[in-house]
């Protein structure tokens, strides 16, 4: 059986094409490629210095001026030109005609995408526990094994972490699949430690918990300790660790949108990267009415890259901010990705 050249197949795999020499008569040979991809890749972008649109599709003078890289980050503009230069050479017209591929879809859509992410999810869900492991490694792995290039796979893995921010749901599946994994930090915070240590125990809340680090660690220092994910995986995984660890926490399976916080209830509120808008100026009312008096909450979480200690001091009136400070730095979850970090503790006069 014929063995398609390497090039050749990854090239059939593409997801994103741009077409130099394509002209707004249609006369050239450009033209009816162009035309049999758009139909079958999901983004074709023709190439002409002198045209603004071809056959109703905004063209671009050259390769630099495209709109999107195909996929990686480095080589991108190299991956790009080696595929115009290859369609130039007519080498590519002659084994994509003969190979018939342009038949079906050669690229998958984001649903197709995320199914697939979604299938391979059920799977780990449904092995055993093993080692603590990346889901990311995991599913690239996965991928590469299925026959993609590792920067493909890079790339698909990239745009799942987009994918998933378009409904709870999804959400959820991405987050059972970590907790499943055990992919996460495993050590309680300094600022929790250092704000724990500063109070005898009295009744604490964990908001979205994740593994429970922060619940397990606190009931080990005697407090009464409640925590909500809206992952089923992490509330087991919580729960199984805390029963490892010797202490009783409450774990309860909830969303932001659905766990009832009380009213003066706690004495201590854990919020870590706890994945909603660190902005959102509907929660420091919510965690007011639900603290006792004297009460504090400890907040680390992804500062935007323009606030200021003062923007936190705003947000989160009437709390008295003990400790308000901004890194420039990602830590914890996102240790070693450009990010900014905010700590604070707010007490509750
Ligand atoms: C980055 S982890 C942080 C976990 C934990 N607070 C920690 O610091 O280790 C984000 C957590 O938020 C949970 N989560 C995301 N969206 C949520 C929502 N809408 N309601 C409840 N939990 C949510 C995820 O399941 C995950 O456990």
């Amino acid at each position: 059986m014929a063995k398609t050249p390497e090039a050749v197949a990854e090239f059939l795999n593409s997801e994103r094409l741009a077409v130099a020499g394509v002209s707004r008569s249609g006369n050239q040979p450009a033209n009816p490629i162009f035309k049999k991809l758009r139909d079958a890749v999901l983004e074709v972008y023709p190439i002409n210095p002198r045209a603004q649109e071809v056959d109703g599709v905004e063209c671009f003078p050259d390769v630099a001026s495209l709109p999107v890289r195909p996929y990686g980050e480095a080589k991108t503009g190299a991956k790009l030109r080696e595929i115009v230069c290859m369609l130039l050479a007519g080498l590519t017209v002659s084994t994509l005609l003969c190979c018939g591929n342009l038949q079906r879809p050669l690229s998958a859509t984001d649903d197709e995408i995320w199914e697939d992410f979604e299938q391979w999810v059920e799977g780990v869900l449904e092995s055993p526990a093993e080692e603590r492991a990346s889901l990311q490694d995991l599913y690239i792995g996965y991928l590469v094994e299925s026959g993609l290039t590792a920067e493909k796979a890079q790339w698909r893995m990239e745009r799942i972490i987009d994918l998933r921010g378009a409904s709870t749901e999804r959400e959820r599946i991405y987050w059972n699949a970590k907790h499943k994994l055990g992919d996460g930090p495993a050590e309680p915070l300094t600022l929790v430690r250092e704000a724990a240590r500063d109070s005898p125990p009295g009744k604490a809340l964990d908001v979205a918990m994740g593994n429970g680090r922060h619940a397990i660690y606190l009931a080990l220092l005697g407090w009464e300790t409640t925590g909500y994910d809206f992952s089923p995986e992490s509330v087991r995984a919580a729960r199984a660790l805390a029963a490892e660890a010797g202490v009783n926490i409450t774990a309860v399976e909830a969303s932001h949108a659905t766990f009832d916080f009380g009213e003066e209830a706690w004495d201590l509120i854990i919020v870590t990267y706890p994945y909603y808008d660190t902005m959102d100026s509907t929660w420091p009312p919510r965690l007011w009415k639900a603290m006792r008096p004297g009460g504090r909450v400890v907040f680390q979480g992804v500062a935007e890259s323009d606030t200021t200690p003062e923007d936190f001091e705003r947000l989160w009136q009437p709390f008295d901010l003990m400790r308000c400070e901004i890194l420039d730095r990602g830590e914890d979850w996102f240790e070693g990705r450009e990010s900014r970090t905010v700590k604070l503790i707010a007490r509750k006069e």
